[in-house]
């Protein structure tokens, strides 16, 4: 009976050592087979579903749900004219679609610039009391902002502002003439500084990863794509130019906007111009 203690108080503390043991390589192992991997060869690694239905969640941390709309609640808003334009049909607007990075001194007007934000970001229905935009986004859960240089609009000063998607206005964070530092801010990119107006698509992350975790960054930037696109094709139909702009200083770019960078950071701009 003591013999049969004393074994089992010897193998229990061995069987621990074993298994962390097993552990450890097993980590090992794993660390070893990724490390010859890039960063984003990792993240496309360890944002794939592991083919076992989505249940199957491979990114089980997730952080809390931040609010779904920002709002400068002291800022002076110009609320903005509700969509009415009717343009090229949308093949036409396809086929004519080119990066424009020639723009002409003359301005757009109050109605364009509307026209455009709508298209980026506006309101277009609801599905169970829940608002629906222009652009689609997984999960219908929205991590975009939209931010607006405004250069050379008709009634609208220069300035910095941020679109409020509820009261379809623009909220005005800093009057003034940004455009040497918007084309600083994105790798000396002169365009920048001539568009009339230049949008930043800016996510705030938590959105998403709330609830798809890692992955949901893979379909956040999905999205600043649609927007961008949504953008491009309404500027053809308004007879204007533009670009999407991914190439900036995210640091640059951000301090413009008054963003962390962490929880918030602009990650798509487009430029819009009078051609
Ligand atoms: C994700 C992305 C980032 C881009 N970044 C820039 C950029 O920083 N500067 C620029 O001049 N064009 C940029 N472009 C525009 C591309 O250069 C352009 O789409 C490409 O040359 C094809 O021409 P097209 O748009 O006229 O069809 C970008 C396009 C995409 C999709």
């Amino acid at each position: 009976m003591k013999e049969s203690r004393r074994a089992a108080a010897v193998a229990l503390p061995l069987g621990i050592m074993i298994l962390l043991l097993m552990i450890g390589l097993l980590a090992g192992m794993k660390e070893a087979e990724n490390s010859g991997l890039s960063i984003a060869e990792r993240f496309q690694q360890a944002t794939a579903l592991p083919g076992k239905g989505i249940s199957a969640d491979p990114c089980p941390q997730k952080p809390p749900k931040p609010p779904q709309y920002k709002q400068y609640a002291e800022a002076k808003m110009i609320r903005l004219l509700r969509p009415q334009y009717r343009g090229l049909p949308v093949e036409a607007a396809i086929e004519q679609r080119r990066s424009v990075r020639e723009f002409s001194t003359r301005s757009i007007d109050f109605a364009q610039l509307s026209q455009l934000v709508f298209a980026a970001q506006g309101t277009t229905g609801e599905r169970y009391s829940h608002p629906l935009r222009a652009a689609p986004s997984a999960g219908a859960l929205y991590p975009m902002e939209l931010y607006v240089v405004v250069n050379n609009v008709e009634e609208i000063p220069q300035g910095i502002y941020h679109y409020n998607i509820r009261e379809h206005g623009l909220e005005l964070l800093e009057t003034g003439d940004f455009s040497a530092r918007i084309i600083e801010a994105g790798l000396h990119q002169s365009m920048l500084g001539k568009a009339n107006a230049t949008f930043a698509v800016s996510a705030v992350f938590d959105r998403t990863r709330f609830k798809y975790g890692e992955r949901g960054m893979r379909y956040i930037y999905m999205e600043a794509g649609h927007i961008s696109e949504n953008i491009f094709l309404q500027a053809v139909s308004l007879g204007l130019g533009s670009v999407s702009v991914g190439a900036f200083y995210d640091d640059k770019v951000n301090l413009l906007f008054g963003l962390d960078g962490q929880k918030e950071s602009v990650i798509y701009l487009h430029a819009v111009g009078t051609l």
